[in-house]
C-alpha cells in the first residue's frame, strides 16, 4: 500500500496526517515507511535535527541515488523516513526535459516497496513535479480538507490532477477517503462544512474526524508523533481511529 497524501492548499494537515497516521501504522507493529517530498521538510524535522540530513529525496529523484541510500530508522519503532531537504526544491528545474520524469519516485521504489506493508508519502502545497510523481507512485490518494469556510476551494483543479494521472499514468489510483481536519466541533460553521463535505465525497469522506488541538500542533516541536508527546490525547485517539479506518479499507 502507497498512500499519497496531496491537497495543494497549504497548512490543511498533510504533514501532521503523514506523521501521525504513519506512527500509529507503525505503533500497531506494520513495517511502515515515510517519505518526505515536501522541500519545506516538515516532515522529516519531526523525526530529525535538517542538519544531520546530507542526502535527501532530491538525490533519489534527480540523481538516482538508490532509496535504499537515504532511508533512516526514526525513533519510533517500525518506522522508517526517506527525508527531504530544501534542496529539493530544485528538483522541477533539473528534471526539465527529462522523458521520465513524472516516473522517477514509481521506479524508484520498485527494488524497496515489498519490504514495507505500507508507505506514507507527504508531498508540497503545489500540484506541480514532485506531487504528480507521488500520485504516479501511489496505490491510494488521502486527501486533507481542513474544516474551514473555503474547505472545498480548489478540490476541483485536485480531482482533475487525478483524472490526469489515472488517465494515462497510473489507471489503478484509488482514492482512499477524505479527512477532515482542524476541526472546532463548538462552531455551527464547522458542521456546515462538514455537511457540504460529505455532499462532494458522499462515503469516501472517513468517518474519523482530526480536531483542532494544541497537542497536535506542538508535538512536532519534540521531535515525537502524537503517540510519544501526548498518548492519552484526543488527537492521539483519532490518528488511531483514522489508522484502523485506514486499515480496513485498503
Ligand atoms: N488538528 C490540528 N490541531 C491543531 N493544529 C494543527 C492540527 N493539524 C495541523 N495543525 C497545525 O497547523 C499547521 C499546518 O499543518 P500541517 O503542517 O500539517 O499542514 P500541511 O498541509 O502539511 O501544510 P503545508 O501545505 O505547508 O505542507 C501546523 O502548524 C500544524 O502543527
Ligand atoms: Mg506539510
Amino acid at each position: 500500500m502507497i498512500i499519497t497524501i496531496a491537497n495543494q492548499k497549504g497548512g490543511v494537515g498533510k504533514t501532521t496526517t503523514a506523521i501521525n497516521l504513519s506512527a500509529a501504522l507503525a505503533h500497531t507493529g506494520v513495517r511502515t515507511l515515510l517519505i518526505d517530498l515536501d522541500p519545506q521538510s516538515n516532515t522529516t524535522m519531526s523525526f530529525l535535527d535538517p542538519r544531520n540530513v546530507d542526502r535527501s529525496m532530491y538525490e533519489v529523484l534527480v540523481e538516482n541515488l538508490p532509496l535504499t541510500d537515504i532511508i533512516v530508522a526514526t525513533s519510533v519503532a517500525n518506522l522508517d523516513l526517506a527525508p527531504s531537504r530544501i534542496s529539493l526544491a530544485k528538483t522541477e528545474s533539473a528534471l526539465v526535459g527529462e522523458f521520465d520524469a513524472p516516473f522517477r519516485l514509481k521506479d524508484r521504489l520498485a527494488g524497496i516497496a515489498e519490504r514495507y506493508e505500507f508507505i506514507i508519502i507527504d508531498t508540497p502545497p503545489t500540484l506541480g513535479l514532485i506531487t504528480v510523481n507521488a500520485m504516479v507512485a501511489a496505490t491510494h490518494l488521502l486527501i486533507p480538507i481542513q474544516s474551514s469556510y473555503f474547505a472545498l476551494e480548489g478540490t476541483d483543479d485536485l480531482l482533475e490532477t487525478v483524472e490526469k494521472i489515472k488517465a494515462r499514468a497510473n489507471p489503478d489510483l484509488q482514492l482512499l477517503g477524505v479527512l477532515i481536519t482542524l476541526y472546532d466541533k463548538r462552531t455551527l460553521l464547522a458542521k456546515d462544512i462538514h455537511e457540504q463535505i460529505v455532499k462532494v465525497f458522499e462515503d469516501k469522506v472517513f468517518a474519523t474526524i482530526i480536531s483542532r488541538s494544541v497537542r497536535l500542533e506542538e508535538s512536532p516541536a519534540y521531535r515525537a508523533s502524537i503517540f510519544e508527546h501526548a498518548p492519552a490525547s484526543t488527537g492521539a485517539a483519532e490518528y488511531y481511529a483514522l489508522c484502523e479506518e485506514v486499515i480496513a479499507r485498503v
